[in-house]
C-alpha cells in the first residue's frame, strides 16, 4: 500500500478530543504517565524479573509473543490466556480505569516478564539496585518513524501526529511520547556495558527468525527442542499475528485505538520508509543521522 493510499484515510474521527502530551526531565511521555509519576518512580525491580524494553513501534508486541511463547514452551493455548498488553505489565501505563501498570506488576507473582519504553535515565531508581535481565528491541530509525506515524494517526491516547512533514521533524527532533529515538537506543546500547542486556534488531529477527528466537530462548536459559521452535516461528509470524485477537489489538475499543485509520498490525516489513521519504528528505534524514549517531558503535540496517 502506498502512502497516498494510506494518507487518504481521515487523520482522526472529526470532533474527537486527543490526549495530551507531559513531561518529563524534558521528555514528552502521555500526561497520564506524568501524572503517575510518583508510583512509577517507587516501582520496585526484582533481580528475577525480564523486561522488555523498546523504542515504541520496534517490534514490541513481537518480542513479548516470542518471549511469552518460548515461557509456556511453544503452548499456544496458554498463550491465549489473554491479550498480550496484559499478559506482562507496561510499567509506565496509568489509565483509568484499569490499575495502573505498576499495580499490575505488583499483583504478578515472580518471575515477572515487564514493559518499558522508558529511556534508561527515567527507569525508577530500583531498577539499577536490581539485577533483572533486560531484552532490548531496536528498529532502524526511518521504518519506525513510519510506523510511529501512522499509529499516531489511529491512538486516540496520543496527539494527532499532524502532516507527515511535520511530524518527519518532530520525529527527528525528540518531539514524540518518549523522546528521542537516537537518545534512547544509544543510551540502552551504552547500558550493555553495565547490565545483562540481549540487544535485538527488528531487521534480524526479520531476517532470521529461527536464529533470533534462539537467541531469546538461550537468553532466558530455557532448552527448547526443535518441534517447540517449530511452532513458536509459526505462530508469531506477522500473518499469525496479525489475525491472532490476542496479539493484534482488535479488544482494543475505538475511542482507544481506531484501527479503520490504521491498523495496529498494520505492514511487519522492513523498508517501508522507502514509500515515505521524499528524496529530499532521505537526504536530510542522513545528515542529521550521521551527526546524532557519531561515536557509537551502534548501526542500523535500513538500506535492506
Ligand atoms: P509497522 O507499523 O511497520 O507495520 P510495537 O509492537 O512496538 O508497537 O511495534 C509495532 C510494529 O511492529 C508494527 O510495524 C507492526 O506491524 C510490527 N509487528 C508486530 N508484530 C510483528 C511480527 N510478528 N512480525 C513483523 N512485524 C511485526
Amino acid at each position: 500500500e502506498s502512502m497516498t493510499q494510506e494518507a487518504k484515510r481521515p487523520l482522526l474521527s472529526e470532533g474527537k478530543k486527543r490526549a495530551s502530551l507531559g513531561e518529563v526531565e524534558r521528555i514528552f511521555l502521555p500526561s497520564t504517565t506524568v501524572n503517575n509519576w510518583d508510583q512509577i518512580q517507587k516501582f520496585r525491580f526484582k533481580d528475577d524479573d525480564l523486561l522488555i524494553c523498546t523504542y515504541p513501534k520496534s517490534g514490541t508486541t513481537w518480542i513479548q509473543e516470542i518471549v511469552d511463547m518460548i515461557e509456556q514452551k511453544g503452548d499456544v493455548e496458554k498463550c491465549r490466556r489473554s491479550v498480550i498488553h496484559h499478559r506482562h505489565p507496561f510499567i509506565e501505563w496509568a489509565r483509568s480505569p484499569q490499575p495502573t501498570g505498576v499495580d499490575q506488576a505488583n499483583a504478578m507473582p515472580s518471575p515477572r516478564i515487564l514493559k518499558t519504553h522508558l529511556p534508561t535515565q527515567l527507569l525508577p531508581p530500583s531498577f539499577w539496585e536490581s539485577t533483572c535481565k533486560i531484552i532490548y528491541v531496536a528498529r532502524n530509525p526511518k521504518d519506525c518513524m513510519v510506523s510511529y506515524y501512522h499509529f499516531q494517526r489511529m491512538s486516540q491516547t496520543l496527539p494527532e501526529p499532524g502532516t507527515w512533514e511535520d511530524y518527519f521533524e518532530n520525529f527527528m527532533n525528540g518531539k514524540v511520547s518518549c523522546g528521542s529515538w537516537y537518545d534512547h537506543v544509544k543510551g540502552w546500547w551504552k547500558a550493555k556495558d553495565k547490565r545483562q542486556i540481549l540487544f535485538l534488531f527488528y531487521e534480524d529477527i526479520k531476517e532470521n527468525p529461527r536464529r533470533e528466537i534462539q537467541k531469546v530462548m538461550k537468553f532466558m536459559g530455557k532448552n527448547l527442542d526443535e518441534t517447540i521452535l517449530d511452532i513458536i516461528e509459526q505462530e508469531t509470524s506477522f500473518e499469525k499475528m496479525k489475525e491472532n485477537p490476542m496479539t493484534n489489538r482488535s479488544t482494543v475499543p475505538k475511542t482507544i485505538m481506531d484501527q479503520s485509520i490504521s491498523p495496529f498490525m498494520r505492514k511487519g516489513i522492513v523498508g517501508d520508509w522507502k514509500n515515505h521519504f521524499t528524496v529530499a528528505q532521505n537526504e536530510k534524514f542522513n545528515n542529521d543521522y550521521k551527526k546524532k549517531m557519531e561515536g557509537t558503535s551502534l548501526t542500523f540496517r535500513m538500506e535492506i
